[in-house]
């Protein structure tokens, strides 16, 4: 068969050969984002187009179908500006491919993998997984007239909500919305008006080219996304592999690590001070000098192996902008900057022998006027999946507790984000309801208010939680909530499995009022 792979350019769609979860084969539909020549073949970057950008990968020639070949549609050009052309082959009408002898008509794909100016964008290619936003569209839920205080109603018993009668009152839970009828979300917080400052390395504790790295990364600025800098360049993953103490890591997403990094095997980091190396003899020479064996900043938390520092994104910036660094790899919808200033950094530890070794953290602004108690949360890949996302998730609204304010996650939130949020939420407010005591017999009471205050989650994400769950019922034009006994049964085995929780108690931890300073 003929080779007809050189006809492939960027912006192209076809079927592209992938194992599924369970190790099958399957041929999802995926775009061309880049190609390149290497001695004897050629390489394949590909998105795969209704999955998380974290698949995407360069593949062989022999995984592509060229038979279902789509070409770009040439007048669907990205629009030039600046007279650079746009990011992506935006192709929504395609030539479907119908005889390999069919000439190709690359003109819309751009050029790549050379490092440009990074052009604006819209966040039009952002796969639809990774833009979820934190609440489901809360329909109104008119609120019961000044209805602070809920009143008891009779036990609902049909097939649909079976009831668990463990006490014959508790099964149903009656609750009022205090007149909540519409959530307002903010998918782009306002950056804080501030200068970005440039840390080119002059910083007594920035990244400096001692060990052998000649430059500082590239970009300047905070941590809240716009996508303006989703273009070419960023949207493929530009680091191969990051050792950090005993794990390597893949990274998932481009992080704006120097260019000249990129083309190196393996990116050594000191695992505690998060400084980055070009070769394991430059991390061994940094090692002899680097005496941290924990995070920087003080240690407000500590049960067990489990210990939470907390870093001051303007007290310790190299350490904070070597954090994001490391962070944007496994974080697609932030955009990463090098103001640390007005962020504090919560890094979770677990102890052994030869140190604190960082297992994941999150970020909090000083000041937030959206009641945003988390910027970004990342647990490292190979910590994933064993509950300490949710134990980041806990801590975060223990600090919100402590400062006597509800709180919630920075939007968007990833797909993980969202799954993990979730399951906090779901545990969190079920271990309430579970918990409420009938008084004089009568079914026990609560208010979406009291949950959040409780739980320091914000009301909004309380009721989005409950209709996630189904919990909601309307009842003689009252609201209740109904636990079936699924849902009962579903949250105890959950919570037999949840071993990793934090103790308040073992939490030393005095908020600061950032308005009342003059300066972060
Ligand atoms: N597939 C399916 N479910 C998953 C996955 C997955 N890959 N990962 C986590 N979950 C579910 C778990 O099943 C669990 O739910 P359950 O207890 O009800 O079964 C829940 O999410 C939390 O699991 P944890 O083990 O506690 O979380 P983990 O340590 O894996 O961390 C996190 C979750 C932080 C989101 C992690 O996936 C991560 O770092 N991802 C990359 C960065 C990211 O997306 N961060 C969130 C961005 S949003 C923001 O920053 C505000
Ligand atoms: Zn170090």
């Amino acid at each position: 068969m003929a080779d007809h792979s050189g006809e492939i350019t960027e912006g192209c769609r076809l079927p592209v050969l992938r194992k599924n979860q369970e190790n099958e084969d399957e041929w999802p539909l995926a775009e061309i984002l880049s190609v390149k020549d290497i001695p004897g073949r050629k390489l394949y970057y590909v998105h795969y187009i209704d999955f998380n950008k974290r698949l995407d990968e360069w593949v062989t020639p022999d995984r592509l179908d060229l038979k279902k070949l789509q070409f770009p549609k040439k007048e669907a050009k990205t629009p030039m500006k600046n007279g650079l052309p746009g990011s992506r082959p935006s192709s929504p009408e395609r030539d479907v491919k119908k005889s390999l002898d069919l000439h190709v008509q690359s003109a819309s794909a751009p050029s790549r993998g050379k490092t440009l100016p990074t052009p604006k964008r819209k966040a039009e290619s952002v796969s639809l997984a990774t833009q979820v936003t934190a609440v489901t569209p809360v329909p109104s839920i008119p609120g019961s007239a000044e209805a602070s205080q809920a009143s008891v109603y009779p036990t609902i018993r049909d097939s649909t909500f079976s009831i668990k009668s463990r006490d014959e009152h508790e099964p149903l839970t009656s609750l009022t919305t205090n007149g909540t009828t519409s959530i307002q979300r903010h998918l782009i917080p306002p950056q804080p008006g501030r200068k970005r400052k440039n840390c080119g390395g002059t910083d007594e504790d920035s990244q400096d080219s001692s060990d052998g790295i000649p430059s500082a990364p590239r970009m300047t600025g905070s941590l809240v996304s716009d996508r303006s800098h989703d273009d070419i360049v960023t949207r493929m993953k530009n680091i191969n592999c990051i050792e950090l103490g005993r794990h390597r890591l893949k990274p998932w997403y481009f992080s704006p690590y120097s260019q000249e990094l990129t083309s190196l095997p393996i990116l050594y980091l000191c695992e505690f001070c998060l400084k980055y190396l070009k070769s394991l003899k430059c991390l061994q020479r940094h090692l002899t000098k680097c005496n941290l064996r924990h995070p920087p900043g003080n240690e407000i938390y500590r049960k067990g192996t489990i210990s939470f520092f907390e870093i001051d994104g303007r007290k310790n910036k190299a350490y904070s902008q070597n954090l994001c660094l490391l962070a944007k790899c496994f974080l697609d919808h932030k955009t990463l900057y090098y103001d640390t200033d007005p962020f504090l950094f919560y890094v979770m530890t677990e102890y052994d022998s030869k140190g604190f070794h960082i297992v994941g953290y999150f970020s909090k602004e000083k000041e937030s006027t959206e009641d945003y108690n988390v910027a970004c949360i990342l647990t490292l890949p190979p910590y994933q999946r064993r509950g300490y996302g949710k134990l980041l998730i806990e801590f975060s609204y223990e600090l919100s507790k402590v400062e006597g304010k509800t709180g919630t996650p920075e939007k968007p939130l990833s797909d993980l984000g969202l799954l993990s949020y979730r399951s906090y939420w779901s545990q969190t407010i079920l271990e309430i309801l579970m918990d409420l005591k009938s008084e004089n017999g009568e079914r026990p009471q609560i208010t979406i208010n009291e949950i959040s205050e409780i739980t320091s989650v914000k009301k909004e994400d309380v009721i989005s939680t409950l209709q996630y769950l189904n919990l909601i019922n309307y009842y003689k034009g009252q609201y209740i909530l109904t636990l079936s006994e699924d849902i009962v049964e579903g949250h105890e085995r959950a919570m037999q499995k949840r071993h990793l929780r934090i103790d308040p108690k073992c939490l030393h931890f005095t908020p600061k009022d950032w308005s009342k300073r003059g300066k972060w």
